[in-house]
């Protein structure tokens, strides 16, 4: 039988197990432990994770990386409920310290609209990053039509509302280590 999960008012079917998850994460790390297999504790690129979805993400992969690599948290926020709001709020950019000249890979958990990306990285130009290298768990294809180059996309679905491995409906379902689609 079809395993299903119900989070406030809505019921949400299995669509991507955990070990395909990990697999599509082995990728990615095995590509950029390539990428940056040149990076030195001087010239180490710092980790952005956006907060709080890719946080499960940003573990995940920062545990594969054997290069030097620095981590920070950036919180950002746009979606309501499971659309976006086309606003993207940041808190909190001034706790990333001093990027001046450096090396930023910024962590996502999905690549929707983009809208989040676009701040991010107008943040990231403005506070004087010098290379910003943007990673993503997920990628929604069909919707994504701006410009940045996404550099690493581990997993590319169709234009549905998904949850767990970090992602949330109103705060629920991060905690679920496979990721569940919107049934309807
Ligand atoms: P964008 O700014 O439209 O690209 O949306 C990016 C943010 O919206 C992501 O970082 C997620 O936090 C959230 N988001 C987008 N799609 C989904 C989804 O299917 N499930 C849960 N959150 C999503
Ligand atoms: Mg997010």
């Amino acid at each position: 039988m079809e395993k299903k999960i119900t989070l406030h008012d809505k019921t949400f079917k299995m669509y991507i197990p955990n070990e395909d998850i990990e697999k599509a994460i082995d990728t990615v790390a095995a590509q950029m432990n390539r990428d940056f297999a040149g990076s030195t504790d001087s010239n180490a690129p710092i980790m952005i994770c956006t907060l709080n979805g890719a946080v499960l993400y940003a573990a995940e992969l920062l545990k594969r990386l054997d290069f030097p690599v620095e981590f920070k948290a950036m919180k950002l926020s746009s979606y309501e409920g499971t659309h976006s709001t086309g606003k993207v709020k940041a808190e909190l950019p001034a706790a990333l310290g001093d990027l001046r000249g450096k090396t930023v890979i910024v962590v996502e958990d999905i690549v929707d609209t983009g809208n989040t990306i676009v701040a991010m990285k107008d943040i990231l130009e403005g506070m004087g990053v010098e290379k910003i290298i943007i990673s993503t768990l997920l990628l929604k294809p069909e919707v994504y039509k701006k410009d940045v180059k996404l550099d690493y996309v581990a997993l590319r679905i169709p234009n549905r509302f998904i949850v767990g491995f970090g992602l949330d409906y109103n705060e629920l379902g991060r905690n679920i280590k496979d990721i569940y689609v919107l049934d309807q």
